[in-house]
Formats: structure tokens, sequence, C-alpha cells
């Protein structure tokens, strides 16, 4: 029993002992970077034990291993390895704290059609009076004025709207506006018109949500608002987040109303900026991976994570907000776009959509790159996709510096190949704390043209700097001296660091080249999808071997494409329709089943444009 005090942030909380200082820091509302999930793996919730009011359990052999004597020394130990049983002060370093995320929220270039088909409208109906003669029920009777004036036949209506109608009809002398949701169910009854009908989309991604205010009728775009997921801090990545389901009893139900409380903050903020009540917001989309998408409905999913990696459903679905607990328009309802499979989601079909390669004759390889890497092949005639699990290098997870796109991050390398001096770019040009995935691409592909990294990924030994030693885990090579950065250690790629990024390209490469292999036709352009992709630079793509693509292959970054094709879904019910018709007609590969895949994935391991000393000697 104690007081823990988190510092810098001063937080505290009651410990009431046996909880490991991941665990009550996640309770006090202290974000650490705990890219596992808490499973000691990662290395990365170092914390400094400044004061302590009871003895602590020696540190285990991975702690060791990770912090090294010098730091165990100075007080440091792993969030997620040490359990405090009293008070303790404890310090978040820089290099472990919360950061400010980079969230793409900008989609493609991509216009609206000019005529747009909301999923709602309204419609001013007068309804005639009951005389004695006929007496027929209210409902029977505005049926019967919306199908004699407009045309719509076998409505229904939503029981909140059918609660207000008695006084509806009896009080609105001029008629009622009746809001029609998809020409077949009335969701809502009104005086007149409340102003512009509003809806929301949502990206619901792993690491990031985002969410689009947009006036329906208008096509206009009111507020954008995002925030972290706030699942992360039970599992940075899907797989980690289905074992908490499976470890922690209430684990589905914690995850779910994590998520259903952000989108709800979410809509508030939005609401706020653009000067409405929530409860004006009569329709939302959203898309999303199938584990999120999963977790919102309150469905198990445990059978993704096991093979043959089942979801539970695929096709699109609408249901009322209310069930799931989103506080909109009472009625409204929620349009979940449609899955592909275990590992291709509705965030997929959405970037399709956005991208319009269904439209298209060019034959387009589209990519998330992510932990888990959706691949998608094809144009207008015949689309195949696939999913590969490249390990968490492209976030920054299994690097010794990794971290996330987030302030402090080096985005960008630049090494010169005479003196090997080291250039960098961070993300909010804050001090260097660490290295996210596209500064990893950027180096590891400035280390290759310098020489240092050769064909197979080794480090070339023949090169005599400073920079390039012998660390811990073989050679390493220094990109930030301790005295040039916040976290006053040298800040390093390993080699084991080239080893993940080989592991994670070559996942990506395999999986693209088998669907070329299926399709017999060669990408014409790549489209990058996502904040994993969109910062990557195109030359360091290609310099590392990303996708099997010849140098003068357009790479276009599409930005948030799943928040674009959210909104299109939207805004236009057509695109509801394409969305499951993309669905059905893709195919899917799953490459767990392919010999051939394994075969690719042992060749793409290497760097194609490095130079291989084997070939010279
Ligand atoms: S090792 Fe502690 S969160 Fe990963």
């Amino acid at each position: 029993m104690g007081r823990i005090r988190f510092l810098p942030l001063k937080k505290e909380i009651e410990n009431g002992g046996g909880r490991n200082i991941l665990q009550l820091a996640t309770e006090a509302g202290v974000y650490i970077q705990s890219i596992c999930g808490g499973k000691k793996k990662c290395g990365k919730c170092k914390v400094i034990i400044e004061e302590i009011e009871q003895s602590l359990a020696p540190p285990s052999d991975f702690e060791q291993d990770i912090l090294g004597p010098g730091h165990i020394d100075k007080g440091y130990r792993l969030a997620c390895c040490t359990v405090l049983t009293g008070g303790a002060v404890i310090r978040i370093p820089e290099e472990s704290q919360a950061r400010r995320q980079v969230i793409l929220t900008s989609g493609t270039s991509y216009a609206y059609p000019a005529k747009l088909q909301p999923v709602l409208d309204q419609y001013l109906v007068e309804v005639q009076t009951p005389t004695i003669q006929s007496v027929r029920a209210d409902l029977e009777r505005l049926y019967m004025s919306i199908e004699d004036d407009f045309g719509l036949k076998h409505l229904t209506i939503d029981p909140i709207a059918l609660r207000k109608l008695p006084f509806s009809l009896r009080s609105y002398e001029k008629g009622l506006v009746a809001t029609i949701w998809d020409k077949q169910e009335i969701i809502d009854l009104q005086k007149e018109a409340q102003g512009p009908l509003m809806g929301m989309a949502f990206d619901i991604g792993t690491t990031t949500v985002v969410g689009y205010l947009m006036d329906l009728l208008a096509g206009k775009r009111l507020s954008v608002k995002s925030a972290m997921n706030p699942q992360i801090p039970f599992g940075d990545d899907v797989i980690t987040r289905i074992s908490f389901c499976q470890e922690d009893p209430h684990g589905q139900k914690k995850l779910r109303s994590a998520i259903v409380q952000c989108l709800n903050t979410l809509i508030l903020e939005a609401s706020q900026e653009a000067g409405i009540d929530p409860c004006q917001i009569m329709e939302l989309t959203v898309v999303g991976n199938t584990a999120m998408h999963h977790l919102l409905l309150g469905l198990d999913p445990k059978y993704l994570a096991i093979s043959p990696f089942p979801p539970v459903m695929t096709n699109a679905m609408d249901l009322k907000a209310r069930d799931l607990n989103i506080r909109i328009g009472p009625s409204a309802n929620v349009h979940l776009l449609p899955l592909k499979a275990g590992f291709v989601g509705s965030d997929a079909i959405a970037c399709v959509l956005a991208s319009r390669m269904h439209l298209s004759k060019t034959e387009t390889l589209l990519v998330d790159l992510g932990t888990n890497g959706e691949i998608l092949l094809g144009n207008r005639n015949r689309m195949v996709c696939c999913s590969t699990a490249a390990g968490p290098a492209f976030e920054g997870g299994h690097i010794s510096w990794g971290m996330r796109a987030a302030s402090g991050a080096i985005e960008k390398v630049d090494i010169d190949p005479e003196t090997l001096d080291v250039q960098m770019k961070t993300i909010h040009e804050s001090g260097p704390v660490g290295i996210c995935g596209s500064g990893l691409i950027s180096a590891v592909a400035e280390m290759i043209r310098a020489g240092i990294i050769l064909h197979r990924g080794n480090f070339n030994d023949k090169i005599t700097s400073d920079r390039l030693r012998e660390g811990k885990q073989g050679f390493e090579f220094v990109l930030s001296w301790a005295e040039e950065n916040p976290t006053a250690h040298d800040i390093v790629i390993t080699q084991k660091d080239v080893s993940e990024l080989q592991m994670a390209k070559a996942a990506i490469q395999a999986g693209a080249t088998l669907l070329k292999e299926v399709l017999t036709r060669d990408p014409q352009r790549v489209f990058l999808a996502g904040a994993g992709g969109n910062f990557i630079d195109p030359a360091d793509a290609c310099t590392i071997g990303l996708f099997p693509t010849s140098t003068n292959t357009d790479i276009i970054g599409i930005g948030n494409g799943a928040g674009q094709g959210a909104c299109l879904a939207l805004l236009d019910k057509r695109k509801r329709r394409d969305a499951q018709r993309i669905a059905e007609k893709m195919e899917y590969i799953e490459l767990s089943a392919s010999d051939k895949f394994q075969e690719l994935f042992v060749s793409s391991m290497f760097f194609p444009t490095a130079v291989d000393f084997s070939d010279i000697f």
C-alpha cells in the first residue's frame, strides 16, 4: 500500500499492491510507450525509480539485457516487469513519454460526385386528419401520405420517431418534416427542417482514430477530429489486443468501452467546433481493420488470431447508434462498411473506394504498411489482395530506438557518403528521441547508399568511422550522439534493427510479388495508404526494395484513404454499394497456405541496390 507519484506529469495514484508500474500508470492516465502491451518483449517501457518505500525484486535477465548495468544503477527499470507493493516516485524519461503523434487526417484530392445521393432525405408531408367515417391509425395515414406524394412504399418507422407521431400530427398545422433513411425507414419527425443534415465518418485505426463531421446534403466537411486509439494501453497491435481479450475476463468489454468513449469524445469535440448539437448527427459510417470492427460491435475477435483466421462476419451492416452507446441522434444509424477477411478490413476497401483503383484501367498496387501490411493489386477488371504479418518495424516496434511517428521522431536521414556525417529531420523539429518507421527506412536506405549496409543486410566492417562500432548486439551505427539529443544516449541503428526491417520489407515485397504472379501483370503505379506509407520517400522505398516494381514506377502517398472512403460512403449511398461490390469481387489470397510465399519471403530479404562484396571477391 502507498502512493505512487508519476513525474514529470505529477499524477498520483493509490497503490493497492501487487501491480506493475505499467498497469499503475495506465490507471493514473500516464502514457508510457509499450509497444508489446506489457508482454515483456519490446523493452520500450523504461522508467526511472527515484524514490521507493519498499525493496524491489532484482531485475530479470530480460531487463538486464535491455537496460544494461549502467542504467539499472541509475534506477532504470522496465515498467511492465516491475511490481510495486508500496509507494514510490517514478519518472518517465523522455524516450518513454507520450508524444504528440502525427495523425493523418487528409485524404486524396478526390472530389465528391457533383450530385450526391445521401442515404437520408427529408420530406414535407401533409397527413389527412382522421374522420369518424374513416378512422385510420396515425401511422397508416402517414405511410399513405408519403406513398401518395413521394411514391415511397413499404416504409418502417423507428420506435423513437413513432413515439413522436401522435403529437407531431396534431401540432404541426402546415405538415411535418419526415427524415427517411434509405427510402426505407422514418427516423425522425419535426415541425420543420432543423438546419442541415449532419453525419460523421470514422476511420478507426489500431493506433489512431479520425472522425470527419460532414454536412450530408452540401457534401461539406465541417470539422475533423482525431485521437490516439485509447485501446493502446491494452496492446499496441491487433494480436496483443486479441490476446488481452482472452486473458482478461472483462478484456473485450474494456476495449469496447474504450473505443466507444473515444468516438463519443470526438463527436462532442467536432460538434462543438461546428456549433451544432450532437443529436443533429443522423448518420455515421465506420471503417477499420477487422479486429477494430469486431471490438466495436462487441464480437469476439478470438478466431481472427487462429488459423484460418475467419472473421465473424464480412458484409456491410447498418445498426442503431444507440445500440452501440454512440451518442448522436436517437434514431440515427451506423453503417459499417464491409470487410474482406480476418486481416483485410473495411479500411482497405475504403482505400480502394477513395483511390478509385476499382474504376481504373491502370494496374495499381495499393499498400497499407503496418504490423499487418494489407496489399491489394489490380484494376477495374480484377483485383486480388492479401495481408502479411510484417511485424511492428514500420511502426517503430522491435527497433532499439524505435517509436511511433510523434514529436522528436527522426523521420528523414541524410548521410554524407565520404565523411559519414549525419543530418536528420525530426517530427515537429523537436530534438531527436527515437526513430519512426519512415525514419528507419530513410536511415537504412542512406546507409545502403553510403556502403555501410551491404546486400545481405550486414554492416560493412571494412569501414572505419567512430559512428560504426561494436555494440551489445553486434555492429551499430550512431545516428545521433548523446550530447546532441535530449535522451542523453547515443541513438543508434543496430544490426538487429536492420534485420527487423529486412523481415518487414520482405513480407511486403513477397506478398506483392505473389499477387503479381497471380495476376500475371506488373503494377504500373504504387499507392501508399495511411500514415505509415505516406511519409516514406519513394526513392528510399526503391533503395531498400520495398516493392517488386521498377525504379521508375510512380509511388504515390494517398493520405488517409480509409478516412476518405468512409466520407464518400457517408455522403453517397452508391459508394456503399460500390464498397460491397469491391469486397465481393476482390479475391483474397491466404499467404499462410502458400509455400511459394515462403520462398519469395526468403529471396526478398536482400537489399537489391546495395553493394554485394560476394560478387566482387
Ligand atoms: S517490455 Fe514493457 S511494455 Fe513492452
